[in-house]
């Protein structure tokens, strides 16, 4: 594997410069991304100096570099983790054979449709918060929704080097709508759900890096698994970089959390919104509400595109090789409940059309951890309160639950049961409206909006009160 190369225009590690039709191809893409990231990336601060951290290497320990940059000159590249000349395809029918270094032809149009429906996600997000550094809560939060940005950028350069590289015309036109599609647009709306959903404030982002960027999490665990090996490598080392934002999602939501708890117990008798902070019952409803949308990402709960992603060997199981002995998934069930006449009914589906609701499940316990985390903060201060997660069939818009109505619980409830319970259970207008007036910027070092707590500490050593962003 050639280590990256930093002096060529697009930086990388695939020697980009032994195949000159590739390169000059992703050149002229070049332009065209930074025109899409000028027109819809972080608005009105590219000429600010970032604290941000760059790929130097794709080894575990050390890869990053971090320093100064201003956004449109950071090195968005390609890196892909090295090549395992002796690597098979772990699962599927093809299992054991010899992974592909090429598209197997008879794949390509599946493989194809994977990729950009990942590649998709990605300037998705960038999108969805664009206008949020106005608003930030500090510096160190600003630097680190640049951090998520600028990697969320990289990502698309991840995705469109495979477009490029293995998909000939169609891949190149694929990478040119990838820069056309504007998430919540409704004429060209993003691939995704969850990805034309507004990201109006910090809260949200918080909801989105912890609970969306998990979904991305696990979606790139699935890819890392492929029999098409340019696609397993290159999702492992995405993975190194997504770490970091979900750290964003969970830490920050975590310091809401304990800025609410300090409040509480300094003012026993009152409202915490009475003196700038979220009360916790409002901070459950976002949670509510992003996770239900996140679980959707996962599509449908019995799915024959699913099992054949499977049997192809394009897309696995988290952890496949890992975690399984069995790896054509071809004996045992998997337990699916139905909702027949009213009543939940557990029925039994052949475990390749499962994959789905496999990887979903992964998530949603990935998901139980921070709320764990945040548990304890609420215990460390004393307060009688627990975070939940809502049972994955509330409010879904994609599978089996779509149209009906469940509770929290994932009890069946009547329509106008649900809509009377809407405002308890999902961000009401007067949530958001409150939210939104706390969004305030604070914007000098070292200080903080009054609706959020400090970090226990600075990035890579840096103190609070270091300079992540130069305003
Ligand atoms: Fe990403
Ligand atoms: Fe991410």
């Amino acid at each position: 594997m050639a280590s990256i190369d930093y002096e060529s225009k697009i930086p990388n590690n695939v020697d980009l410069a032994a195949d000159k039709r590739l390169q000059r191809a992703l050149e002229k893409w070049q332009p065209e991304y930074l025109r899409w990231w000028q027109e819809m990336g972080p608005s009105d601060f590219a000429d600010r100096e970032i604290y941000l951290r760059t790929a130097v290497s794709v080894e575990s320990d050390g890869w990053a570099h971090f320093g100064h940059v201003r956004m449109p000159d950071y090195r968005w590249g390609i890196f892909l983790e090295p090549t395992d000349a002796d690597r098979r395809i772990p699962f599927g029918d093809n299992a054991g054979t010899p992974a592909w270094q090429e598209v197997p032809g008879e794949f390509r149009t599946e493989l194809r449709r994977l990729i950009v429906t990942q590649a998709d996600t990605e300037p998705a997000s960038v999108e969805q918060q664009r206008l949020l550094a106005h608003t930030a809560p500090s510096l160190y939060d600003m630097r680190n929704l640049f951090q998520v940005n600028v990697e969320e950028g990289r990502h698309l350069w991840a995705m469109v080097y495979l477009l490029h590289r293995y998909f000939g015309k169609d891949g190149r036109n694929e990478a040119d709508e990838l820069l056309e599609r504007r998430s919540g647009n409704p004429d060209r709306p993003r691939i995704l759900g969850t990805f034309n959903e507004p990201i109006q404030t910090w809260l949200d982002f918080f909801c989105f890096t912890m609970f969306t960027d998990r979904d991305g999490k696990f979606q790139l665990l699935a890819l890392a698994e492929s029999g098409f090996d340019p696609l397993a490598r290159t999702c492992r080392f995405m993975l190194t970089e997504e770490a970091h934002h979900m750290f964003v999602g969970q830490t920050g939501i975590g310091r809401v959390i304990q800025r609410t708890c300090e409040v509480m117990n300094e003012f026993p008798d009152a409202d915490p919104s009475e003196h700038g902070a979220m009360p916790l019952e409002l901070i459950q409803r976002y949670i509510n509400f992003w996770v239900s949308s996140s679980t959707d990402l996962y599509g449908a709960e019995v799915s024959s595109n699913a099992a054949n992603y499977f049997a192809a060997g394009l897309k696995g199981r988290a952890y496949e090789e890992k975690k399984y002995q069995d790896h054509s998934a071809l004996e045992g069930g998997y337990t699916i409940e139905k909702l027949v006449d009213g009543k939940l009914v557990s029925e039994e589906v052949p475990l390749r059309n499962a994959m789905n609701e496999v990887l979903r499940s992964d998530y949603l316990d990935d998901n139980q951890k921070g709320v764990d985390y945040w548990n304890k903060i609420l215990v460390r201060h004393g307060i009688d309160f627990r975070f939940r997660l809502p049972n994955r069939r509330f409010n879904r818009s994609i599978g089996l639950y779509t149209g009906l109505y469940f509770d929290l619980e994932g009890a069946p409830v009547s329509k106008a049961d649900f809509d009377a319970h809407h405002d308890q259970w999902l961000p009401s207008a007067a949530d958001r409206e409150y939210v939104q007036s706390l969004m305030v910027p604070c914007h000098q070092s070292g200080k903080w909006a009054g609706w959020i707590a400090p970090p226990a500490k600075g990035l890579n050593g840096q103190g609070l009160d270091f300079e992540y962003v130069r305003l």
